[in-house]
């Protein structure tokens, strides 16, 4: 039996997802919030002693220095995603990255490549895929028991205050729907069919120039579909279907961490499986992050870094398509 230890994490950046996690990190018993690192100190000292890290850093330079910690945490704008974790993988270590996992794939790539050449663990905290309901709709998906997947449908949207100076509509900080929360589809689709083999994609911009809307639809080469929109403009039911020849499977509201799973089959039997929230359910992936740190791998299987490329791949075919473009970074 592999013996877990106590992991000192630290959270790079500390935000409002630096909050959410940091929250739920106290779940586990062999995670230690050991420390927190903000650009300014004062912020640092603030959020670890609402949260209860031991340790405070002013930089996030000092803290990746201190040999004291195990596992970081990367939650800066995606735009600063690259710089910060080949921050981390060279002074060695581990590393969870906030989605989107970086700005484009070239940028992707070179962090993969790092984190490979040292042997470091690297890990996209793609929440969704570690959450028991979304694993139990995939299964079912995956059986065959409803027939063949046809159709995705999959959205992700809300309203967000339309300031230029926040990440959500400043593009040199990756703003626009895309990579905040239009991840969520098309992880939806290349989770339940891989990459897909033609993409169409249409996109309204803000004043600001950051992508405000997307519609997306992707074909496989046996002709399934997914349709795919996310939107910071409006809000939607934040649902993910699974179309099947004999059947539907639905993630209710807020489906990148759901408490419903539905499963509708043809002739009219619905049955819905709960999950109830434990946390706000970061807790799953930091905690695979640890089994995986336990067994000594370098990747999870759940979350494989191919599997990150190919996401990263896709977003850049997607950006290609809708005219979505960060200057001078591609
Ligand atoms: N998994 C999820 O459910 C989820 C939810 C929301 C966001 N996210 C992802 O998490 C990341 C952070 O999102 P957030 O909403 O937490 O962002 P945020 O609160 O706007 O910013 C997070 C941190 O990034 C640093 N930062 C902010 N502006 C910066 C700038 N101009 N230059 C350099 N650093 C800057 C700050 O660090 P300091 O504290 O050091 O000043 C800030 O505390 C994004 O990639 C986002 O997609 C994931």
């Amino acid at each position: 039996m592999i013996m877990s230890k106590r992991y000192n994490w630290a959270v790079l950046g500390c935000g409002r997802i630096a909050r959410k996690f940091s929250s739920d990190l106290k779940l586990l018993s062999n995670a230690r919030l050991y420390a927190s690192a903000a650009r300014e100190l004062k912020r640092a000292e603030e959020f670890a002693a609402d949260l209860g890290f031991e340790k405070a850093y002013g930089s996030y330079e000092e803290m990746v220095a201190d040999p004291a910690v195990d596992v970081v945490y990367v939650a800066t704008p995606h735009s600063h995603h690259h710089d910060h974790v080949l921050l981390c993988l060279n002074a060695g270590k581990a590393v969870l990255n906030e989605k989107a996992f970086a700005l484009t794939f070239a940028e992707a790539r070179e962090m993969v490549l790092v984190a490979r050449e040292k042997q470091i663990f690297l890990m996209e905290a793609f929440w969704t895929r570690f959450q028991p309901s979304f694993q139990k709709a995939l299964e079912i998906v995956r059986s065959g028991d409803l027939g063949a997947l046809k159709v995705i449908r999959s959205d992700f949207a809300f309203n967000a205050p339309k300031d230029p100076e926040k990440r959500l509509y400043n593009v040199s900080l990756g703003g626009g729907s895309l990579l905040d929360i239009g991840v969520y589809p098309v992880f939806a689709a290349l989770s339940a069919l891989g990459v897909p083999e033609s993409i169409r994609a249409l996109a309204t911009f803000a004043p600001t120039g950051a992508e405000e809307s997307i519609a997306m639809v992707f074909r496989y080469p046996g002709g399934e579909l997914a349709s795919l929109f996310s939107s910071l403009a409006t809000y939607s039911f934040v649902t993910t279907e699974y179309n099947c020849e004999r059947g539907s499977v639905r993630l209710a509201r807020r489906w990148m961490a759901p408490t419903t799973v539905t499963v509708w089959r043809e002739g009219g039997d619905e049955k819905t499986f709960d999950f109830p929230a434990e946390g706000m359910g970061y807790q799953y992936e930091a905690a695979h992050v640890m089994e995986c740190l336990d067994a000594g791998k370098t990747e999870s299987d759940l979350m494989p870094l191919s599997f990150t490329l190919a996401m990263m791949e896709t977003l850049d075919r997607i950006r290609r398509e809708a005219g979505i473009l960060f200057p001078g970074r591609e």
